[in-house]
Formats: C-alpha cells, structure tokens, sequence
C-alpha cells in the first residue's frame, strides 16, 4: 500500500505530512446524522455493518484524508463481556449493571470476538473491499484501564472516585479484572488484524487521571501486556500500533518503553519538547476546539506553529501524523475541517 500514514507511522520518508482525526466520522456531519437516524440508534448503527461502513466511509468523501478509522465505539467490549450497555442523549455511555463486586469480576464472560463482536468483523471486512486501494484503515480499542474506568463508574466520570476505590483499597482485586480485560482487548485486535485492518491504536483515554506511579501500575503494565500478548499470536505479520494516552505528555519516556511505533499526544504538550523525550511517531496535536470556534487565519497559524515546532526539533518533518489532540467536537464547522486538512497537506510538502 502506498500510504503517507503508514509510511510515517515506520518512520520512513513521505512527501508530506499525513492527516486524519480522531472521531472523524460524527455528529459534525449531517449526513452521519441522517444515517444514525436511519439506524435508530447510535448502539444500532455501531451493529449493523453496512450502515457502520457507509459513516466510516462519509468523512473520506469529503475530505481528502490520509486514513480511514472503523467505526465502532471502545465500550462494544465491555458490553460482549456482560454489561449492559446504552447511550442517552446529553449524558454520553452508562452500563445498567456496573461492576460493584469481585463476584461481578469473576462472572465476566471470556470473549470470542469472532462472534461476540461478529459485527465489527463483518464492518472491517466490507470496508477493505469499498475503501480506496491506498487508503489504510485504523482498527482500535480501549485500553483496559479506560475500558475497566467505564465498566466500575458506569459511565462517564468527573473524579473517578469509585474506580480510585478499587486503586487505593483494593488493589489486586482490580489487578483481576484489568488482566481479564487486558486478554479481551488484545484478542479483540488480533481478531481485527486477521479482518484486515493495517494498522491498531489504543485509546488510553483516561490514563491521565492516575498519579504517576498509579499511570505505571494500572495502565502502562496492561498496555503492555495487550502489545505483548498481539505480538505473541502474530509473530509472523508485524502490524504497526499506536497508543493514545490522553494527557500523557507527561509520561512519555514510560511509554516510549512500549511495543508499539506511534504515540499520539493531546495539545497540552508542546510537540517540540514531546519530541526530545520519545523516538517513535507523534501523532498529534492541535486543539480540537479551534475547528468548533475559529476562522481560516487562526487554523492556519496554528498548524504552522505545530509543523514548524516539530520539523525544527527533529530535523525533519517526518515521523509527524497530525492529528487532534482528541477528538473531533459535535459543533466543528465541516468547512474548518476541509481547510485544516488542506493547509496540512500544502504547508508540509518537503
Ligand atoms: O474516530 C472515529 O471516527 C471512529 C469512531 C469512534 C467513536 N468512539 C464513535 C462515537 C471512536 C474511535 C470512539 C472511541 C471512544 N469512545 C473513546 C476513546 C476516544 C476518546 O474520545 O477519548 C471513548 C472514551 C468512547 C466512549 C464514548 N462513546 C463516549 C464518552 C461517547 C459520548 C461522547 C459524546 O460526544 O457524546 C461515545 C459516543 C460516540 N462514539 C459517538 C461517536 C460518533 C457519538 C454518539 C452519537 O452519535 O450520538
């Protein structure tokens, strides 16, 4: 495949700077709108293949971006392993049955994603068949302490207490389910890699909650494993990984220890100084805010800013994939989008 994504992700050469974001297909574009009506229900569109297809593939009509990510949502693995998952409008994701006990740990079902999660196959499946040929696609999951947040808050959370419960309290008992999920999610992505996605990311999206030493001992470790145990199962085909700690900037000589080629950095962290403290690929790192509430002259200043800061520090502009810093808004205008893509593109040319 010849792709500026994938190239830039091995650390090889491209002619310019590679683009996608994260949450790309979404509630910004009427058309993903219109298609989640038609399927009636987030949860449904996630489940039916040829709808999650069709919202994967609008973003890439009309904009020319460097990568395409499967649509689906991190919490499809928790909801395979038994809990009930749904989604209310303005209060995002809650589970009716969260973890309360070690009883709940133990009755976890082991998944088979083959067919527990048969659905998300079956999308990655049609989507290699209808993307263009040099379009790679991003398979994903949670990282099992983002996965392991939501299944013991039950949702969304604002300061973490119940988890941190099992943190301060109970350590080993969380350490039991973090190893349950660690086992689901990495043959979750082993079961996308043989469907045919070039390439995963975690989503570590609340590794940034954690103290430090709390970061190495709940999430770094599990992240590991996850990688450890994919690279086991597929000693013969290397797919090149990426992990997304939100605000992990802080961290980043712990996670360049980690098996994977890409680390995806929030805009907190100046993308220079993230660059002395890791050799493998930023992906990164402007705030997703501005597509919401500036003009051209502000995108444009910005992504300068983020180019020229990291090609300075690096010699090069290589090994950059932009990107949001997390991702996309609901109110980002389609248009700022389209120039944030283009700027990208002309501005990075070598
Ligand atoms: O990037 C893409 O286009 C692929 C799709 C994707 C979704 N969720 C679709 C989605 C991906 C990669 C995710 C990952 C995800 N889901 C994460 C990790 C990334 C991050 O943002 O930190 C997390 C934490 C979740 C859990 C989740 N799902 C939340 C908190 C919400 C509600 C958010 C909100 O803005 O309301 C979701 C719902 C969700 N997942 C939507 C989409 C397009 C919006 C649902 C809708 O259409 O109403």
């Amino acid at each position: 495949m010849n792709s500026a994504f994938l190239a830039t992700l091995k650390q090889q050469q491209s002619s310019y700077t590679p683009i996608w974001l994260m949450r790309q297909a979404g509630r910004y574009l009427p058309e993903y709108r219109k298609t989640r009506e038609k399927a009636g229900s987030f949860l449904a569109l996630c489940k039916n293949p040829d709808l999650a297809t069709e919202v994967t593939l609008q973003p890439l009509r009309r904009f020319a971006l460097d990568a395409s990510i499967m649509f689906s949502d991190i919490l499809v693995v928790p909801e395979a392993m038994g809990l009930q998952l749904y989604f209310s409008e303005g209060e995002g994701p809650k589970f009716t049955n969260p973890i309360q006990s070690t009883l709940d740990i133990d009755v976890l079902k082991v998944i088979n994603p083959e067919i527990d999660l048969a659905y998300v196959m079956q999308t990655i499946r049609n989507l290699k068949q209808e993307l263009p040929k040099d379009t790679p696609l991003i398979g994903f999951s949670g990282s099992p302490w983002t996965l392991a947040c939501y299944m013991i808050e039950g949702g969304s959370s604002k300061n973490y207490e119940k988890i941190k419960a099992w943190v301060y309290a109970h350590p080993e008992q969380l350490h039991v389910l973090l190893d349950k999920v660690s086992i689901a999610v990495a043959d979750y992505l082993i079961a996308q890699i043989h469907a045919g996605v070039d390439t995963i990311m975690l989503f570590d999206s609340w590794g940034g909650v954690l103290s430090e030493s709390a970061f190495g001992e709940f999430s770094h470790k599990y992240l590991a494993k996850v990688l450890t145990r994919i690279k086991l199962a597929l000693p013969q085909h290397h797919i090149p990984s990426i992990v997304f700690t939100k605000g992990g900037g802080v961290w980043l000589q712990k996670l360049d220890q980690l098996e994977c080629n890409g680390l995806g950095i929030d805009w907190t962290i100046n993308i220079a100084k993230a660059r002395k403290e890791t050799n493998k690929a930023l992906q990164g790192n402007l705030d997703p805010v501005i597509l919401s509430v500036a003009d051209r002259p502000a995108i444009k200043q910005q992504v300068t800013q983020i180019l020229n800061e990291y090609r300075e520090s690096n010699n090069s502009a290589d090994g950059h994939i932009f990107n949001l810093g997390h991702g996309i808004l609901p109110t980002a205008k389609p248009d700022n989008v389209a120039y944030l893509i283009d700027i990208v593109h002309e501005l990075s040319k070598r």
